[in-house]
């Protein structure tokens, strides 16, 4: 039997830490859910302590996901570990996080705490989470940039006080996969009560290198978890991504010998929500995930790929839910096929309300779109989602004008708290006219800052657009998204999507009536 490598999903932690990446309690709830059906070891779901919001989010995964562990993030404190416990009551399985720094940067400069401060308070933070919990993870934060003799009297204590797993963070992505591999093995080596604990990495990806260097942990250092988030979400460049580090253990079995959990077919429906959720778009090159990753465009490689896959491909498209038929639904499709797709995407409608409206918005893109993908059908629920759990703006409807030579011209009625706007406006473009027609209502000064297009499903000018955008509003960053068979429609959707994110942040921006 192979020994195991444990999968810890940081999405709804370390991954919302990314700027604009901020998720509501039930956005957080449903990518649990498909982390849940990915079968992930264990899902952080958040930092209990460090705002209410987070803190009933943690609570309600926990109380909601069954089969994964459940773990909440709480500094090396009494208080915070008290939250953290305190939201994990109903998990089935939980854990406690608890982390403190130890590099003497971060030492002297953020906590102006001595080296036997540090020591003393990660000893009793540990201690006081037992006393909580019977699973409890330490994290020496810069971990990797600190002294090595320094981190082995932190690791080796608080073992002694109970840890179960100690994880090496890379938190500023300095590592070298070598380098890193080998300080892990070092750390292993010489804490003489290692061997009672489980050993994790934690890599982020500022130089490109972050499954690199959890692969060369666990190659080289010996570590059996792996830190990571969904599409590689996280602060800066990010974190390690689960995709890539799952498919690389898998697909290498020969050479880490290694036996995951995680249920591959799941991970472009999870891959698709988180895009969809955040607003962080997929590049299309991206390793697994990303549009391109299966798509063979030179004519040598389509007549090998033709002639035998593996001339060509290492991993197979469906195996990590890529479908190899993916046109799924047409406008004579009826309510049980939608909901046996909807199903086989491992979407459940919480209730037959819910269900019969998005089937409704299936027909009315159908009528649209002769043929919708996967990734339509995760749009619309995505879409239906949203107007249930009240999002403030959405748009009624649009007309626009374009022509060369001519100013374009849009006219954009929307509804906002009960009431109906509409707005016109010139502008540049016709994505321009209809964001100055929106803010002519709202005036809410939110300033655009990245725009993005893609097309939602095949490459075709058939397929629907996906519209992602980046708004900041008085220091605050949020990014959104929108989609329709109609791009100037997908970019209204998205503009009154980051200003509902925007709302939610507690932004007043409100349609001046
Ligand atoms: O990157 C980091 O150091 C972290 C710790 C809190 C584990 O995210
Ligand atoms: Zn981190």
């Amino acid at each position: 039997m192979a020994d195991s490598l444990i999968i810890f999903d940081t999405t709804l932690r370390d991954g919302e830490q990314s700027p604009g990446a901020s998720m509501t309690k039930d956005e957080k709830l449903r990518i649990a859910r498909q982390l849940e059906r990915l079968r992930v070891d264990v899902i952080e779901a958040g930092f209990a302590a460090s705002s209410p919001g987070d803190f009933e989010a943690v609570k309600a995964i926990a109380a909601a996901v069954k089969d994964s562990r459940i773990c909440s993030l709480a500094r090396a404190n009494d208080r915070d570990i008290s939250r953290a416990a305190e939201a994990l009551k109903g998990a089935n399985a939980a854990r406690i996080h608890t982390f403190i720094a130890t590099s003497e940067l971060h030492m002297e400069k953020k906590l102006r705490m001595t080296r036997e401060q540090v020591l003393e308070q990660a000893r009793l933070a540990v201690r006081f989470a037992r006393n909580h919990c019977g699973d409890v993870e330490f994290s020496p934060e810069d971990g990797y940039r600190s002294d090595p003799d320094f981190l082995c009297r932190v690791l080796e204590a608080v073992i002694a006080e109970g840890a179960t797993t100690l994880n090496i963070p890379d938190t500023v992505g300095y590592g070298i996969p070598e380098l890193y591999g080998q300080f892990i093995a070092d750390l292993r080596r010489r804490v003489p009560n290692s061997d009672k604990a489980i050993w994790s990495v934690h890599c982020h990806n500022d130089l490109g290198m972050a499954v690199a260097n959890s692969l060369a942990g666990v190659k080289i250092g010996g570590a059996r978890q792996i830190e990571c988030t969904i599409n590689g979400l996280g602060e800066r460049a990010g974190n390690c991504s689960l995709e890539e580090v799952v498919m690389a253990v898998k697909t290498r079995r020969d050479h880490f010998g290694l036996q995951v959990n995680i249920d591959t077919s799941q991970i472009v429906a999870a891959s698709r929500l988180v895009s969809q959720t955040t607003g962080f778009v997929v590049q299309p090159n991206k390793a697994v995930v990303g549009a391109n990753a299966f798509a063979h465009a030179s004519g040598i490689h389509q007549d090998g790929v033709l002639k035998a896959r593996d001339t060509y491909e290492i991993m197979r498209a469906e195996d990590v839910g890529w479908a190899t038929n993916k046109i799924v639904l047409g406008k004579l499709s009826g309510r049980n096929a939608f909901k046996q797709r909807l199903l086989q995407l491992g979407i459940e409608l919480e209730s037959e309300t819910e269900l019969n409206e998005a089937f409704a918005r299936f027909k009315d893109l159908a009528d649209r779109k002769a043929e919708v993908f996967d990734e339509d059908i995760l749009a619309l629920v995505q879409d239906e989602q949203a107007e249930q759990v009240g999002e403030h703006f959405h748009l009624v409807s649009l007309a626009q004008r374009s022509e060369t030579g001519e100013r374009p011209h849009a006219r954009v009625v929307f509804a906002g708290g009960g009431q109906e706007f509409m707005a016109e406006s010139d502008g540049n473009g016709p994505v321009d006219a209809c964001v100055r027609a929106i803010e002519s209502q709202v005036q809410s000064g939110a300033e655009l800052l990245l725009f993005g297009i893609n097309a939602l499903s095949s490459g075709s000018s058939e397929s629907q657009g996906e519209v992602s955008m980046r708004l900041q509003l008085g220091g605050r960053v949020v990014n959104s998204v929108g989609s329709d068979p109609d791009i100037i429609v997908a970019s209204a959707k998205a503009y009154l999507n980051g200003l509902n994110k925007l709302r939610a942040k507690g932004e007043r921006v409100a349609a001046q009536g």
